[in-house]
């Protein structure tokens, strides 16, 4: 695992100068003290996903030219084209890579996941690497408070690599509703509403969120699905070493890690320290927790996001992440 937090962190403080909200209420209700925001002229979310590919390559000692592809998870390109993926394969030195952009919000990531592990199933490709990076400050509206305090920016990557041991990303069951685009979306900026000074001032080139709609999709879904994908393979509480769920709101995952019965200690949580990094909060917990995880390890990844998309995948980690510790 590689990843990247932007230096400048906003905390509840600093928000509760901006709108009208307090570090109690955001606590209680979501559970979040600060996030990592990526501030400076014509920095997008390229750069924080180069730098998490190049802490990936160090890491792991891989040669930048053995990578084949780069899947890039990620709602906030840096422009509509070319694709974030080639951005970053460019800034990194994957000269031999070719790569594209995957767009499923906050399930970006565990949905490039999934395409880049039938690559190497298939045998197509040796060296393939999944970045879910989002740079949310450049969408945020700063004067909403009830989606302004959620989101924060961040990369993380991760390298597929072909093994026989029966260990990687061993099933998976996504899922995607485009009914669910009225509760949760960006309304302009593509070709229905191109940037307009009309568009602009209706702020419509910020996330539109109905907060308690996608909540109440997110409790459900996300817990149903997980418990499907635990089911299909018969495992157990006892079986899971780990739940990497999405970092929405504290209270989504709780719900979450109790629809299966999972105690709170088997469930991986970051929220507090970098907020919805939507595409990388995902990575970003397997990162965080990558000491803790050793060769064999079950996890279940689960996401809920804008779409709708939701999904889970059943993971048998494939190495000793102490040998990696930071
Ligand atoms: O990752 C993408 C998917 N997104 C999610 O999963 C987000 C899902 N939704 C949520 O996490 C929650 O719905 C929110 C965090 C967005 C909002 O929490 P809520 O408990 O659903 O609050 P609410 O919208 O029902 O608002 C309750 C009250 C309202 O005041 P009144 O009408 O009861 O007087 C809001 O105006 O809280 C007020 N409020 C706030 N107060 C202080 C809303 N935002 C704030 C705030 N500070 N930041």
């Amino acid at each position: 695992m590689g990843a990247y937090l932007p230096d400048y962190i906003l905390d509840n403080f600093e928000l509760s100068k901006m709108v009208d909200t307090s570090d109690e209420w955001i606590m209680s209700r979501i559970g979040i003290k600060t996030r990592h925001i990526l501030k400076g002229e014509g920095l997008g979310t390229s750069y924080l996903g180069e730098h998490a590919v190049k802490d990936l390559l160090e890491k792991t000692n891989t040669d930048p030219l053995d990578i084949d592809l780069l899947i890039c998870a990620t709602v906030t390109p840096d422009m509509f084209f070319p694709s974030t993926a080639n951005l970053i394969s460019y800034k990194a030195g994957l000269k031999n890579a070719f790569g594209y952009d995957i767009s499923a919000a906050c399930s970006g990531f565990l949905f490039a996941l999934v395409t880049a592990s039938k690559f190497i199933e298939t045998g197509a490709y040796k060296k393939i690497i999944v970045v879910g990076a989002d740079k949310m400050s450049s969408i945020v509206d700063y004067e909403d408070r009830s989606t302004c305090p959620i989101f924060g920016d961040g990369a993380g990557a991760v390298l597929l690599e072909p093994n026989t041991e029966g260990l990687g990303l061993l099933d998976s069951e996504l899922h995607s509703d485009g009914g669910g685009a009225q509760h949760l979306h960006m309304k302009a900026g593509g070709s229905a509403y191109p940037a307009t000074i009309e568009t602009v001032k209706n702020k419509w080139h910020h996330i539109y969120q109905e907060g308690q709609a996608v909540f109440k999709a997110a409790v459900s879904n996300m817990g149903d699905v997980s418990a499907a994908v635990m089911e299909r393979n018969n495992l157990t509480i006892d079986d899971i070493d780990f739940l990497v769920p999405h970092q929405a709101n504290m209270r989504i995952i709780d719900a979450t890690a109790k629809r299966i019965g999972l105690p709170k200690d088997k469930c991986m949580v970051n929220i507090e320290k970098f907020g919805n990094t939507t595409a990388a909060t995902l990575p970003l917990c397997l990162w965080d927790y990558e000491s803790r995880l050793k060769k064999g390890d079950n996890l279940i990844l689960a996401t809920f996001g804008g779409g709708y998309t939701w999904g889970a995948g059943y993971l048998k980690w494939a190495y000793d992440g102490g040998d990696f510790s930071r």
